[in-house]
């Protein structure tokens, strides 16, 4: 999808090479999520993996002041009350399952505010990086929001049960010490820093061969989500894979002949 100019608030995609970057752009709300913004997400996540170059993507606010403050308040009269709550509610849900499906590295690339629903949607990516002014809460307490279970699956798999409680109970905003002890995000760089440092990673990523990453991503969420399954067959499906790949035989070959490895997918 091209990045074209807008005026109402919507989720842009913008592919650089193998990196996609989706863009939360509702600037005058620091970025909230409307309904339709929730409802674009899994068309935009669908259009990024369509896109065979794609190795990893980027979520982020337009500009430095947030990541995204959540859901649009505003339209909660409307769109988020009687019988439209449960609607609504489902294209939370929608977006949220279509990230957790999204089968190749999600990178949370976090300025300023990261709030309620829009901190739901970064602790659905795989990594979170911050800047050092970023800010983290869940103030659904504070607005009489029942938090679904489902969503709280993916901050559990990075805070222990208290420090959920303390989000969700105190409805306070913690900042990058609190988020770093707590576990709730990987790094903190300065904010002029932040889309470089990004970046490098998610080029470091995609260097690297997908069908590895891939089964990592897979292994690892399935084993915080039940670290006593038993059933492993799927996964070592996966790791099969990537002994029968071309990109193994060309990972040999890279490191024998001394240069960079070109790996494809295979
Ligand atoms: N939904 C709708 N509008 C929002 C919003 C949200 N989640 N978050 C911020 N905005 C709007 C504000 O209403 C304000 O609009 P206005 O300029 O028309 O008055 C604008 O964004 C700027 O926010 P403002 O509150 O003036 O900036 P601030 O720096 O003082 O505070 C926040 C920023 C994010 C801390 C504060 O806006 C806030 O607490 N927002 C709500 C967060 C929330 O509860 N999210 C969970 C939703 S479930």
């Amino acid at each position: 999808m091209a990045d074209i100019p807008h005026s109402q608030p919507v989720i842009r995609l913008s592919v650089d090479g193998g990196i996609a970057w989706i863009i939360f752009d509702n600037p005058n709300r620091m970025n909230a999520l409307s309904a339709d913004m929730w409802a674009q997400l899994p068309e935009i996540l669908k259009e990024a993996q369509v896109n065979q170059n794609v190795r990893v993507i980027v979520l982020r606010g337009e500009g430095r002041r947030a990541f995204s403050a959540g859901a649009d308040i505003s339209e909660f009269a409307t769109a988020r009350s009687g019988s439209a709550a449960e609607t609504y509610n489902q294209l939370n849900h929608q977006a949220f399952l279509a990230l957790e499906d999204v089968v190749i590295p999600t990178i949370a690339m976090v300025h300023g505010y990261c709030l309620g629903g829009g901190l739901g949607l970064a602790m659905s990516c795989d990594l979170r990086v911050c800047d050092e002014r970023a800010l983290f809460a869940i103030p659904a307490a504070r607005l009489g929001i029942g938090y679904h279970p489902r969503w709280l699956r993916s901050i559990l798999a990075a805070v222990s049960g208290p420090r959920a409680k303390e989000l969700l109970f105190t409805g306070n905003r913690f900042d990058t010490d609190w988020a770093l002890r707590s576990g709730l995000i990987n790094e903190v760089v300065v904010a002029d820093e932040l889309e470089d440092h990004v970046r490098t990673m998610a080029s470091q990523i995609c260097a690297n061969a997908p069908l590895s990453i891939k089964s990592a991503k897979r292994s690892i969420d399935a084993l915080v989500a039940n670290p006593a399954l038993e059933d492993l067959t799927y996964l070592e499906t996966l790791v099969d894979a990537c002994f029968e790949s071309e990109d193994y035989k060309e990972g040999q070959r890279a490191f024998m002949e001394k240069r960079k490895p070109e790996f494809k997918g295979l």
